[in-house]
């Protein structure tokens, strides 16, 4: 279980969800973790369980990944405590309003979306690119969503915003690939997690599990392992790539 073993890695949104399974099976596997979130009395919960489980291997700094000068703080947190960073997983993002008419989105509705989904994750970019080029190692992983690959009714900003992940995903990949630094994207399908668990409590028909093949909504854990893959050298020749992980929904 060694997958990580002596990397350095950044993951945002940690506090509960796909992130806090992220943090968990990193530091399984071997990693250092800063862990990052808005939400910091969650997010300490989450890190003192990891840490009770596997060692002191994670620690929990409190981000908005808006945020430009957040990210230079949590960057210097990772290179004072752990020397280096070797892979950072965009994952923190919102769902916001779901309507399917887009005069019920304001322009500060969209603003927000986009600002948390997008431009937070080209800030992450940002702030590691310089070390990871430095080092001539280092892999990204974006969390779009399968909303950024097809369109889907209700969420004109939030499929707006995770498209803009994809793509950046990919121009980021053909800059970077040069210095050997990689990025690649993961679209999750349907999760339980905070984020959903509304909408999935409303779907008593279970409506969500029915369209997707595999007949189930994820977990997290389902994602966590796939964006491990990318973390880790065991991807080291994939770039600019996209990773669907729905249990098939968009293959239908
Ligand atoms: N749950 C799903 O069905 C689903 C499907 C596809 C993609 N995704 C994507 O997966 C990622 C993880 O989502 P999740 O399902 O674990 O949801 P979640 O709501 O459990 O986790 C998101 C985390 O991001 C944090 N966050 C939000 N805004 C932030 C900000 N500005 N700065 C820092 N942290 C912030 C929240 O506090 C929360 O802990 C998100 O990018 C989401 O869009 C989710």
């Amino acid at each position: 279980m060694s997958r990580l073993a002596g990397k350095v890695a950044i993951i945002t949104g940690a506090a509960g969800g796909q992130g806090a399974a992220e943090a968990k099976l990193f530091v399984k596997e071997g990693a250092k973790v800063i862990a990052t979130d808005m939400q910091l009395e969650l997010l300490q919960e989450t890190v003192a369980d990891i840490n009770e489980t596997f060692g002191e291997h994670a620690v929990a700094v409190q981000h908005n990944i808006t945020s430009e000068e957040d990210w230079k703080r949590v960057v210097d947190e990772a290179i004072t405590r752990f020397g280096k960073i070797d892979i950072l997983v965009n994952n923190a993002g919102i769902l916001g309003k779901l309507s399917s008419d887009v005069n019920d989105y304001t322009l500060d509705e969209w603003n927000t979306i986009l600002n948390v989904n997008a431009t937070g994750s080209f800030l992450g970019m940002k702030a590691v690119m310089g070390e990871m080029k430095k080092n001539k190692s280092g892999s990204i992983v974006n969390i779009s969503s399968i909303a950024g690959l097809v369109g889907g009714q209700g969420g004109v900003p939030y499929q707006a915003s995770k498209g803009a992940v994809r793509i950046m995903t990919k121009s980021a990949a053909i800059d970077a690939a040069a210095h050997g630094v990689r990025v690649n994207s993961v679209h999750p399908g349907t999760v339980a997690s905070p984020m959903s668990n509304a909408i999935l409590a409303a779907d008593t028909q279970n409506s969500a599990a029915t369209r997707i093949p595999m007949g189930r909504v994820g977990v997290p854990e389902d994602i966590a392992y796939p964006v491990l893959f990318l973390a880790s050298d065991d991807s080291r020749y994939m770039t600019g790539t996209e990773l669907v992980v729905d249990g098939g929904e968009t293959a239908v």
